[in-house]
């Protein structure tokens, strides 16, 4: 059996004096899999992938996920710090004590990765929607993270763009070996994921292939 990367187990999650957002909720990604996560606007998704994440404590439960991880926020604008390309890849970095030829090196590996090659001095405000993402998602790389957590990433991205990041995951994933949990509410992304979850009343209240998932949400919605 395939170990998971990531492994939630009957968390409980409130916001103070509130009824629980996420109840006994529990689930787990095999490492390698690119997975989505799927359920209506406020049914806890982003707040699931904040706990996943390290940013919120469940009140109870355990959580796993393997490190460091990378995270990816629907609003580049929210995570990309510095002027200019090279400088923000580089800037996750800073913990690590590198040499600057292996945080260069770094830096233009994942550039590459995310097909940005070269890109260090492009300054982050001349950049689309789409090259900000795929920035964040540089960072990750050149921190060398095994997971990736991204939050609705595609968002704000005009529809090419969208199956342009999307595709682009899933080939990271796969040529490298990534785990990734991708939240969105857009069917059509199904498509690229091994496999879905959906969330509903604070739990995975089902998984499946695309296909499945697809067929459900279809259903669910025309009842
Ligand atoms: N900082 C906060 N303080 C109090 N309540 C919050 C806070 N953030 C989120 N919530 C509430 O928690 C619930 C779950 O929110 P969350 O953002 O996780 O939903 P979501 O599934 O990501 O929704 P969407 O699809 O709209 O992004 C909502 O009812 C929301 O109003
Ligand atoms: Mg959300």
């Amino acid at each position: 059996m395939t170990e998971a990367a990531i492994a939630v187990k009957k968390i409980n999650f409130g916001w103070q004096s509130q009824e629980l957002i996420l109840k006994d909720c529990s689930l787990e990604i095999p490492r390698g899999e690119f997975w989505m996560l799927l359920g209506n606007n406020g049914s806890g998704k982003s707040t699931l992938l904040r706990i996943l994440a390290g940013l919120l404590s469940p009140q109870s439960g355990e959580c796993y996920v393997e490190q460091p991880l990378g995270f990816v926020f629907q609003n580049p604008d929210h995570q990309l710090v510095m002027p200019t390309v090279g400088a923000d890849v580089a800037f996750g970095l800073v913990s690590e004590n590198l040499n600057w030829i292996e945080k260069r090196d770094r830096v233009q590996e994942a550039l590459s990765a995310v097909n940005l090659g070269g890109w260090e001095r492009r300054p982050i405000y001349a950049l689309s929607g789409g090259q900000k993402q795929r920035i964040a998602i540089a960072g990750a790389i050149a921190r060398h993270c095994p997971v990736l957590l991204l939050d609705e990433p595609t968002a704000l991205l005009d529809p090419d763009t969208q199956q342009e990041l999307v595709e682009q995951v899933r080939s990271l994933v796969k040529t490298r070996g990534l785990t990734a949990l991708w939240i969105t509410h857009r069917l059509e992304e199904l498509d690229y994921c091994d496999r879905a979850l959906i969330l509903e009343r604070g739990q995975i209240t089902k998984q499946g292939t695309p296909q499945e998932l697809k067929t459900y949400v279809s259903s669910v919605s025309s009842a």
